[in-house]
């Protein structure tokens, strides 16, 4: 990693300051490194219609997605709103979204805000790819 996971963190904090989260008021910030080590952020982004609402990894994953990256190396996340660790980890569905992308390590603050750094596969082991269909 060219930035230090406590340097994604930070990058992650940062940018949760810009999430659109009125109703659920918990602010999550997100910061993927693609192969080349080239950053892209997202933040959560909520709507009145609940269930329209996006996760800042979603958002993150988009903006690598429309730059082009197709592989993905790491992942940070920021909830600036957390009150327990297990707050600042990746949702299910996230997990399988970052799948989709090849992401092999993830980087979230611990209890006092030191980054704790996950190989992927603790978080999602047997995580679902569809194989080719093609030919
Ligand atoms: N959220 C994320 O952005 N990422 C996650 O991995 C978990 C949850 C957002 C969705 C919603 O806006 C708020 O946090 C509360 O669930």
């Amino acid at each position: 990693m060219t930035v230090t996971p406590e340097g994604l963190l930070a990058e992650a904090r940062a940018v949760a300051e810009n999430a659109y989260a009125p109703y659920s008021r918990f602010r999550v910030g997100a910061v993927v490194v693609d192969e080349g080590g080239n950053l892209y952020r997202g933040v959560n982004v909520e709507n009145a219609a609940y269930p329209s609402g996006v996760c800042a990894e979603a958002s993150a994953i988009s903006a690598a997605v429309t730059a082009g990256a197709r592989k993905l190396d790491t992942v940070a996340v920021a909830c600036l709103d957390a009150r327990e660790v297990d707050e600042a980890y990746p949702c299910g569905q996230c997990r399988q979204r970052l799948n989709e992308f090849g992401v092999e390590r993830v980087v979230v603050a611990g209890p006092d805000g030191e980054a704790r750094v996950h190989p992927f596969r603790e978080l999602l082991p047997h995580g679902f790819k569809l194989g080719d269909r093609k030919g």
